[in-house]
C-alpha cells in the first residue's frame, strides 16, 4: 500500500519521540511491502516562529493531501504561559485542527501492562483484576464549541457563559463508534453523562439507548459522571468501552491515565467520520525534559500502530508493533519516567535506545508471506 502521511512534530519533546516513531514506521513499511512517504509540517510555538499563527493554511493543506496526520505535542513551558508564542498555543493548535477536518471521535484507549503494574497508584488486588478500556471521548460537541461569553450583568456583575449543546446526530455518531468497538472487545459500553441534571445528557442517555438496539450483542450501562470518577479508581476492571461527551471525557480521560503510571505510555487517535484521522500521544510536550533525550518514545510509537489500524486497516502491522513495545518492557527496558526504584534487573535507556529496542524486536517477528503485499 502506497500512503502518505503530515507529520506535525511540534514542539517541545514531539520532534524528538517523532523520530523515534518514523523510524518504526519505516521498518514496518520495508518488512510488510508499503511505501510510507511524509510531509513535515510546523504547529504550535514552532509554527508561531515562522507564521505568528499555531496552526498555519500551509500546514493544514499539507494536512488535507495526507491520508492521516502524526502528531507530536505543542506548548511551551509553564513559566512562559502568556509570552504570545505559547499562550492559548495548545487550544490554537489542537481545537483548530479538530474544528477544520471535524475530528468527532477520539480514542483513548488505556491499559495497565502487568510488567509496569508497578506504576499505578492502586492497590494491587485492584490492578490485577485488570485495566483495559476504550474510551471514546466526542469532540466537536458540548461547551468546547458553543457559544462563549463574558459580560456584565444588568446589575454590573462581571459574568461568563460557555454553552453545552449536542444534537441526537452528534451523539448517535460516537454512541455508533462505540458499539462497534465493543464489538471487536468486551461487549459492554459504558455511556457517561450527567442526566439527572443537564439537558444535554438526557438527550445524550436516550440517543446512545436508541442507537444500542443496533446491537444487541452488547450491554449497555448508564453511569453518572461523578460516579465514574470514583469507579475509575475503585475498580477500572469493571469497564471496557466508556463513551463520554467532550467535557466529561477530557477530565475522565486524564483521571484514568494515571493508571498505566506514566503518560509517556499513551496514545490517542482523533477521527472523523470518513475515516481520516489525526494520531497524537495526549501527553503534551513535557518542556522541562526536552532536548535531554530521555522522553520515552513509547506513546509516540503506538500512535503509529493506532494510525495503521485505524486509518489503513494494517491489523497485522499494528499488532507487530504492539507486540514488540510489550516484549521490550517486558524485557526490563526502561526509560526515566517508567523506572522502578530499587529493581536491579532493569535495563535503563535513553529515548533512541528504546526505540532500538523495539525496532529489533519489530525486525524479529516473521511476517506470513501473504501479510506481504508487493
Ligand atoms: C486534550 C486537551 C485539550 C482538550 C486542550 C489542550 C484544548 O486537554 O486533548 O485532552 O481540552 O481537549
Ligand atoms: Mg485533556
Amino acid at each position: 500500500m502506497d500512503k502518505h502521511i503530515a507529520v506535525l512534530a511540534g514542539d517541545g519533546i514531539g520532534p524528538e519521540v517523532m523520530e523515534q516513531a518514523l523510524r518504526v514506521l519505516s521498518t514496518v513499511a520495508d518488512k510488510f511491502g508499503h511505501r510510507f512517504s511524509t510531509t513535515q509540517a510546523l504547529v504550535g510555538g514552532a509554527a508561531y516562529d515562522k507564521y505568528e499563527t499555531h496552526l498555519p493554511e500551509e500546514t493544514k493543506s499539507v494536512c488535507r493531501s495526507s491520508d492521516a496526520i502524526l502528531f507530536g505535542s505543542v506548548g511551551g513551558p509553564v513559566s512562559e504561559m502568556n509570552v504570545p508564542k505559547w499562550k492559548n498555543c495548545e487550544a490554537n493548535s489542537i481545537l483548530s485542527l479538530r474544528k477544520t477536518f471535524k475530528f468527532n471521535a477520539n480514542f483513548r484507549p488505556v491499559k495497565v501492562i502487568p510488567e509496569l503494574e508497578y506504576l499505578c497508584p492502586l492497590k494491587k488486588e485492584v490492578v490485577d483484576k485488570g485495566v483495559d478500556i476504550l474510551f471514546l471521548r466526542e469532540l466537536l460537541g458540548d461547551c468546547y464549541f458553543g457559544e462563549h461569553k463574558t459580560f456584565n450583568s444588568e446589575t454590573g456583575v462581571r459574568t461568563a457563559t460557555d454553552l453545552i449543546t449536542y444534537d441526537e446526530e452528534q451523539i448517535a455518531s460516537i454512541a455508533e463508534v462505540a458499539f462497534k468497538a465493543a464489538q471487536q472487545r468486551r461487549k459492554k459500553v459504558t455511556s457517561v453523562d450527567k442526566a439527572n441534571v443537564l439537558d444535554a445528557s438526557k438527550l445524550w442517555r436516550a440517543v446512545v439507548k436508541e442507537v444500542s438496539l443496533g446491537y444487541p450483542d452488547v450491554v449497555l450501562e448508564d453511569m453518572l459522571v461523578d460516579n465514574c470518577a470514583m469507579q475509575i479508581v475503585r475498580d477500572p476492571s469493571q469497564f471496557d468501552v466508556v463513551v463520554l461527551g467532550n467535557m466529561f471525557g477530557d477530565i475522565i480521560t486524564d483521571a484514568a491515565a494515571v493508571l498505566p503510571g506514566s503518560l509517556g505510555l499513551l496514545a490517542s487517535a482523533s477521527m472523523n467520520r470518513e475515516g481520516f484521522g489525526l494520531y497524537e500521544p495526549p501527553g503534551g510536550s513535557a518542556q522541562d525534559i526536552a532536548g535531554t533525550g530521555t522522553a520515552n518514545p513509547v506513546a509516540q510509537i503506538l500512535c503509529i500502530a493506532l494510525m495503521l489500524r485505524h486509518s489503513f486497516q494494517m491489523e497485522e502491522e499494528a499488532r507487530a508493533i504492539e507486540a514488540s513495545v510489550e516484549t521490550t518492557l517486558k524485557e526490563g527496558y526502561r526509560t526515566r519516567d517508567i523506572v522502578r526504584a530499587g529493581e536491579p534487573d532493569q535495563k535503563i535507556v535513553d529515548t533512541k535506545g528504546m526505540a532500538d529496542r523495539i525496532l529489533e524486536h519489530l525486525l524479529a517477528i516473521t511476517v506470513p508471506s501473504a501479510a506481504v503485499c508487493g
